[in-house]
């Protein structure tokens, strides 16, 4: 297989997962599935991030604590928490670019940790005070991104996605005219 319909397999049929196994990651593994996110694109190369990687079980516990949907997360045994270092602007547009950082960055390990028969769940519904707090994270550096992740205990149905006609436009933003969105 090509290496670019390999990804395309991976993003095809990765989903995210609720429930995880108790089988632990090997640490080389973990690595690796951060290694995919230092090598991330971002914005000037600011690299703005820094990765708290929580597997002790308390620590996980209290910030499953602070994530609206708590038990979502409460079986997996590593939690990657993504803070902004450096917070900063795009140039000229007044947007800030760290969280497209880490975005980029968190969706690198979802495909990397998708290769290596892991599974993820993204998690952005969690207090950030709370999470700063048990971590002991800076007040000026924000919390943007959780990444669950785990051995998978099963899988649910793949979820829908709109289909191409509806994301992807050429040329102009709707050549049809046809009002789709
Ligand atoms: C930026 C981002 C934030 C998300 N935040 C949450 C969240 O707070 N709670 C949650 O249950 N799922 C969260 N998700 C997971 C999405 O709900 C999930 O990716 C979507 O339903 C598609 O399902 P799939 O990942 O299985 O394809 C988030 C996903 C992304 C990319």
């Amino acid at each position: 297989m090509s290496a670019v319909s390999r990804v395309l397999n991976l993003s095809r049929n990765r989903q995210s997962v609720r429930r995880f196994s108790d089988r632990r990651i090997p640490s080389e593994i973990l690595l690796r599935v951060l290694e995919c996110a230092r090598y991330a694109p971002s914005a000037r190369e600011d690299q703005p991030w820094r990765f708290v990687v929580v597997q002790d079980a308390l620590t996980r516990h209290q910030i499953s604590r602070a994530v609206f949907q708590g038990d979502l997360i409460r079986t997996a045994p590593a939690l990657i928490v993504g803070c902004a270092r450096v917070h900063s602007n795009i140039a000229g547009s007044g947007r800030p670019s760290h969280p497209v950082d880490l975005a980029a960055a968190t969706e690198a390990m979802v495909l990397g940790a998708a290769d290596m028969s892991l599974a993820t769940a993204w998690i952005t519904g969690f207090r950030e005070g709370a999470i700063r707090e048990v971590l002991g994270i800076p007040a000026d550096v924000p919390v943007v991104t959780l990444l669950a992740i785990g051995y998978p205990d099963g899988f649910q149905r793949l979820a829908d996605r709109r289909s191409e006609e509806l994301s992807i436009a050429w040329d102009r933003w709707n050549a049809t005219g046809s009002g789709d969105q």
